[in-house]
């Protein structure tokens, strides 16, 4: 069952503190991707077109450890962009939440200074929603706490792949963390009708972790390189077949093949994780494949994780794309089955 959304809140003349998740790239103390800023301002524009009184965003904003990485990831430069993208003097921007060492312990103290002065709670985070902190947890237990527009339209979307869909469905896989995507896989791997697997994970899932009833589909071929740089030599081999001392850095043409068609009889996709090392030119052309077939699909595609989002977005194919996720750990969580602390704390 969905949480309540904020769309039912009286919000009228309130005081309203909303944790969304402003965890963005910075560069050069400047926002270097606003899109998690953009998904958020759908739920800020509502309330104060609701005529909420005053409207206090907070969020985290990286790992802060020690006290020079207070200067790294101080809010301000969010704040900025924040601001200029509302243009409305009652929405704050509160400091990083984890300058505060209570946060990530869900702290009740810290609860109460994030509660203090506020008539209700709006978790917009989805992307933090599989924390349970301060923010995203404690608020809740002391406000009336309500779900934001775009931790619902994740949770619908998202929620799509866990339920009854429409097949083929087909799942793309890559990168190179195999340890973080196993459980999605295997969870959600035994219903589709097949899992196309690529990223340096692909050799992994070959001879270390092989997937229990799952239909999957390993690389033909993969461009080798004979340095892990941008600029080192290639040559296309059979993926069994990568020379000593080399790397496999790309799926090959042939596998791009087989992928595409793949993606394109199904009727629902969901990619997480690129091909290759597609940050490199070089090595850019299996993610480039998968990202214009799942692109090209009439179907229900879901993109989510940083790396292939990005990919989707350097494409310029993100419009075509059902729906892309503002999640890493969250939406793998949520697709793994489990449940995430951050929605089970606002009623239903
Ligand atoms: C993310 O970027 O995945 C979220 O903002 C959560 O960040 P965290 O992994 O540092 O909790």
């Amino acid at each position: 069952m969905l949480p309540r959304s904020v769309e039912t809140a009286d919000v009228e003349g309130k005081v309203v503190l909303v944790r969304s998740d402003l965890n963005v790239p910075l560069e050069d103390g400047r926002v270097a991707d606003d899109t998690r800023i953009q998904a958020s301002l759908p739920t800020l524009r509502l309330l104060l077109e609701r005529g909420a009184r005053e409207v206090r965003v907070c969020s985290h904003l990286g790992r802060p450890k020690t006290d020079e990485d207070r200067a790294k990831f101080a809010m301000a430069p969010v704040r900025e962009a924040v601001k200029a993208a509302v243009g409305d003097e009652r929405v704050e921007v509160l400091e990083n939440t984890r300058f505060n060492p209570g946060e990530t312990k869900n702290d009740l103290g810290f609860a109460r200074e994030l509660a203090a002065g506020c008539d209700l709670y709006v978790n917009d985070a989805f992307g933090s929603a599989h924390r349970a902190h301060s923010s995203t947890v404690g608020v809740a237990e002391l406000l009336p706490a309500y779900a934001g527009l775009l931790l619902l339209d994740e949770l619908k979307n998202l929620g799509r792949l866990l339920g009854d869909l429409e097949r083929p469905f087909v799942i793309v896989s890559g990168g190179a963390k195999v340890e973080d995507k196993i459980g999605v896989l295997q969870n959600l791997g035994e219903k589709a009708d097949a899992v196309l697997i690529g990223g340096k994970m692909a050799a992994e899932i070959a001879t270390q972790s092989p997937l229990v009833g799952v239909t999957v589909l390993l690389p033909d071929d993969v461009v080798a390189a004979d340095a892990f740089e941008p600029d080192a030599q290639t040559q296309t081999v059979d993926a069994d077949r990568v020379p000593d001392g080399w790397f496999a850095l790309d799926i090959g043409p042939k596998t791009r093949q087989v992928f595409a068609e793949a993606i394109a009889t199904a009727k629902t996709v969901f990619w997480n994780g690129p091909m290759g090392v597609f940050e490199w030119p070089a090595f850019a052309a299996g993610t480039v494949a998968v990202a214009e077939a799942v692109a090209a699909s009439d179907g229900f595609t879901v993109v989510g994780g940083g790396d292939s989002v990005r990919a989707v977005h350097e494409a310029g194919l993100a419009d075509r794309i059902s729906w892309i996720s503002t999640g890493g750990g969250a939406s793998l969580e949520l697709l793994e089955g489990k449940e995430l602390p951050g929605v089970n704390a606002i009623p239903a």
